[in-house]
């Protein structure tokens, strides 16, 4: 019985550290190791058939399976659930979903996160098979295909009290990617390490959002992945087993697991649950400048004038909390913001953007009657309560605060009158929410949190500051739909649905929402950023899996605070960020008050140049990167991707995750060590051009190789096969989506390569879904190259395709037509193979042809 190898040990003293007696009290076992017990493997573990629930027979119902499940004989913990209801819905053939819950009394369930496609029980054929044990229960689920288990989890008990939910699983393979918000490499530590998820405010640990979802690698290519909808404080530990062990405490188990098999198809599975994510607007791709301490409108309006003079990009110009009349929200300050909204209006006479910072929580103390947000928020009951019903009153910038209510319907509507009436002065084009896990400077309230078993359950994952209530709000704290230890982790969604709700409503364009909490369907509302990380280069490159697991959890528009947003950057520091931070899906830089200044701009000459070349690389790329959002809104493919899920099959790309691809084409390998001038980067089999020096061709076998990166140099490369649609770049995207296009043309080995663009007007609604956007289809092959309008909604009129240049031409060619007519100032160079000249609308189809 306990006769159990070490690494497979399950922990049975997770809730307090046993003596002997103790564990063997618990009826487990206890085999003391030379090492310490202490984060290492554990001295008292389960044995084998620990008792549990007893599964009875399998019913069908309408969605599957149905048992019931009976505990044997008490647990160890406070408030057994005694029976249980187990359901097995086959929902698809790629997706599995099964719940357990209390039949005698309904428990909180996840509210938000949305299941719109429902699949049906006659499955017929899925590609996994789930067997039971019933007694003790557990399930083990297989792929059909090779026999594979993904889940076992038999290999430890369920326990399923009022506060302390567990369960055990072993894993197909040590590489697991998932379980955020953390500051992680791609794939997790097993090595008997934990998660927690639970939103708090933690400046350089990321753990502002939570993921209960991870993909696990299954070594030959295929991969599956496990979300556990649930959004109370939840643990999950990790051993060399590997194996792998959940505990919340609180709500109920309800899990998806998704087979895949390719990886890429396990993100759009969970996708699938979760919701697509929404489609930006064009500008939110651009280059975005902010920091706090941008004390005036007029030191804001320098900030704007000095970038436009060093003619650097820049889309949309920020304020942080400095515009607000005593850090309260939804209003400005008198004297230095007094002109704030003629500052807007100028920027948009510049074809620019303006965002500022909305922070949740709701000045309490100003003289009433002289702050309508709190007044109103009172009169309507839009607040959140604390465990006697008096409105909760915590600490934020502005001092006492109270925290609206998002899961609140009057509380959805208070907030949309809030941001209309503000619009109606400050006409902003989006909001960053910060501060929504929420964060509260006071632990709990001003007054304190009661003594419950809300506020000090029987076990509390861990949390930074030991107590759920640490950093933010007591968690017996009443919510519309439920107290806040339910709610916690959602607070920072709802705030991004009242939000984006309200942005669409007040202006009708597509909403730009940047939220620093997140939770599984964030996607579809918001953008995220990384949060408060420091100008060092170690976060630089945990930045990169950062960006990358975002894009797992269905959050593309994501970047981290280009050139770090803690301590004083340096020159190198901030040159090689804005590198990076120009393949961030959102590039945003921003600083923190007390630090040096970092817009481009403070920097010397040879530091701005290599500054500007890549912010301009950037937005010659930019239809190209709309084109690929447009895929991960329709059918959720990612957008900044790590290279195990397009190449899954070979084993070198498993865990890289200091280089990563734009959609399946573009490889971007950015300098990240202080000091170096070369990257070492490997290329997947197959021929790269070099996007950056348009020079040489690199044959691979997959096989890294030294690259020069002098401090104006970001290495990217351009995979055999793909046209990348490009536009000649501006310092605004109103400007430059009106320039000509290039092609980027890299023939494969084969001679042919295919790509497509996306194009409407850039802002509204749902374009995609009524079908008001065009369509270009790019395709070459052997000495042709066309360009196909496949649809045409009137967004590329006037538009023209400027240059097509193509990589791999290999010898010279002595004659080129474009639509039939002879090209006279085509170029060719047998090291750089380009071949560019034309003037065609876009709108036609263009074929160039050489001989
Ligand atoms: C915390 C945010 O993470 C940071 O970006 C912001 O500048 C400060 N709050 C001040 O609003």
């Amino acid at each position: 019985q306990c006769g159990i190898a070490v690494e497979s040990r399950i922990d049975c003293g997770r809730d307090r550290s046993l003596s002997r007696a103790d564990c063997e009290g618990r009826g487990c076992c206890y085999v003391p190791l030379p090492q310490s017990g202490l984060g290492g493997p554990p001295w008292c573990f389960y044995p084998v058939r620990y008792p549990g629930y007893k599964m009875g027979p399998l019913l069908p119902t309408e969605k599957g399976q149905r048992a019931t499940l009976a505990r044997s004989e008490p647990s160890y913990l406070p408030r057994d659930i005694p029976t249980l209801q187990l359901d097995v819905m086959p929902e698809t053939l790629g997706r599995l979903h099964l719940t357990l819950k209390d039949p005698a009394s309904p428990r909180y369930e996840v509210p938000f996160v949305t299941s719109q496609s429902r699949g049906h029980k006659d499955i017929q054929n899925p590609l996994y098979d789930v067997d039971f044990q019933p007694d003790p229960f557990g399930f083990i689920v297989r792929r059909k295909s090779n026999g594979r288990v993904l889940l076992n989890t038999t290999i430890g008990p369920l326990l399923f009290a009022d506060q302390y939910l567990q369960l055990s699983t072993s894993m197909a393979s040590s590489a697991i990617s998932g379980l955020g918000e953390h500051y992680t490499p791609i794939t997790l530590d097993l090595n008997w390490s934990s998660v927690s998820l639970w939103n708090r405010d933690m400046a350089s640990a990321n753990l502002y959002g939570s993921h209960p979802f991870f993909l696990v690698q299954e070594g030959d290519g295929q991969a599956h992945g496990v979300f556990l909808l649930n959004s109370n404080a939840m643990e999950v530990f990790l051993q060399p087993a590997p194996a792998l062990t959940w505990v919340t405490v609180g709500g109920i188990l309800d899990f998806y697991i998704f087979l895949g098999p390719s990886p890429q198809s396990v993100v759009q599975q969970y996708h699938e649950v979760i919701g697509y994510p929404m489609m930006p607007p064009y500008w939110s791709l651009g280059f975005h400048l902010c920091r706090w301490g941008y004390t005036s409108t007029n030191i804001t309006r320098t900030v704007v004038q000095l970038m436009r003079q060093a003619k650097i990009p820049l889309d949309v110009q920020w304020n942080d909390l400095d515009y607000a009349d005593q850090r309260r929200v939804f209003t400005f300050d008198p004297q230095r913001f007094g002109d704030l909204p003629q500052m807007v209006e100028e920027f948009h006479q510049l074809g620019m953007k303006y965002v500022l910072i909305l922070d949740p929580g709701i000045s309490s103390a100003s003289p009433p009657g002289s702050y309508k947000p709190f007044d109103d928020g009172l009169k309507r009951g839009v607040f959140i309560k604390n465990s006697t019903g008096q409105i909760l009153i915590g600490k934020v910038w502005p001092g006492p605060t109270a925290f609206p209510d998002f899961t609140n319907p009057t509380t959805q509507d208070w907030w949309m009158d809030c941001i209309r009436v503000f619009h109606s002065k400050v006409p902003v084009d989006g909001l960053w929410i910060d501060m929504n896990e929420p964060s509260n400077f006071v632990q709990g309230s001003v007054d304190g949190c009661p003594d419950s078993d809300l506020e000090k359950p029987p076990y509390t994952p861990g949390v930074i500051g030991g107590q759920l209530n640490s950093g933010t709000l007591c968690v017996s704290a009443q919510q519309y739909l439920s107290n806040h230890y339910n709610l916690h982790n959602l607070y920072g969604l709802t705030e991004a649905i009242a939000t984006h709700r309200a942005l669409l409503k007040v202006k009708s364009t597509r909403p730009f929402v940047l939220s620093r909490s997140s939770f599984p369907g964030l996607g579809r509302f918001s953008a995220h950023w990384t949060g408060d990380v420091r100008s060092d280069w170690e976060q630089l490159r945990f930045s990169i899996p950062g960006v990358l697991l975002f894009g797992l959890y269905g959050i593309p528009l994501v970047g981290a605070d280009v050139c770090g947003f803690g301590g004083d950057t340096t020159e190198e520091l901030c040159v090689r960020w804005t590198q990076l931070g120009a393949f961030y899906p959102f590039m945003r830089n921003h600083n923190d008050r007390p630090n040096a200044p970092q817009e481009p701009y403070v920097f010397s000459q040879q530091a701005q140049d290599a500054m500007r070349t890549a912010i301009t690389l950037r937005y010659s790329l930019l239809p190209f990167l709309y084109t690929l959002f447009h895929h991960t809104h329709s059918s959720s493919s990612t957008v900044a991707r790590p290279l195990f899920l397009e190449f899954p099959t070979d084993p070198n790309c498993q865990s890289i995750d200091r280089q990563f691809l734009w959609g399946s084409s573009l490889l971007i390998s950015p300098v990240l060590e202080e000091g170096a001038v070369q990257v070492t980067a490997y290329l997947p089999p197959g021929t790269w051009y070099s996007l950056f020096t348009y020079t040489i061709a690199y044959c691979s076998k997959g096989q890294c190789i030294l690259f020069p990166a002098p401090l104006d140099t970001i290495n990217v490369h351009v995979r055999e096969g793909s046209i990348i649609p490009q536009q000649v770049p501006a310092l605004t995207t109103t400007a430059s989506r009106r320039n000509p296009f290039t092609l980027i043309v890299a023939l494969s080995v084969g001679n042919w390569a295919k790509g497509e663009l996306f194009w409407d007007d850039g802002e509204s609604l749902d374009t995609f879904e009524h079908g008001h956007y065009s369509y270009v289809l790019f395709f070459a092959q052997e000495s042709y190259v066309v360009s196909k309008p496949v649809k045409l909604n009137g967004s590329l009129d006037g538009l023209v395709l400027g240059e097509v240049r193509v990589f791999g031409v290999q010898a010279s060619p002595t004659a080129v037509w474009a639509n039939g007519q002879k090209v006279h100032d085509f170029s060719y160079s047998p090291d750089t193979k380009v071949l560019p000249g034309l003037d065609s609308p876009m709108t036609a189809m263009i074929t160039v042809q050489w001989s």
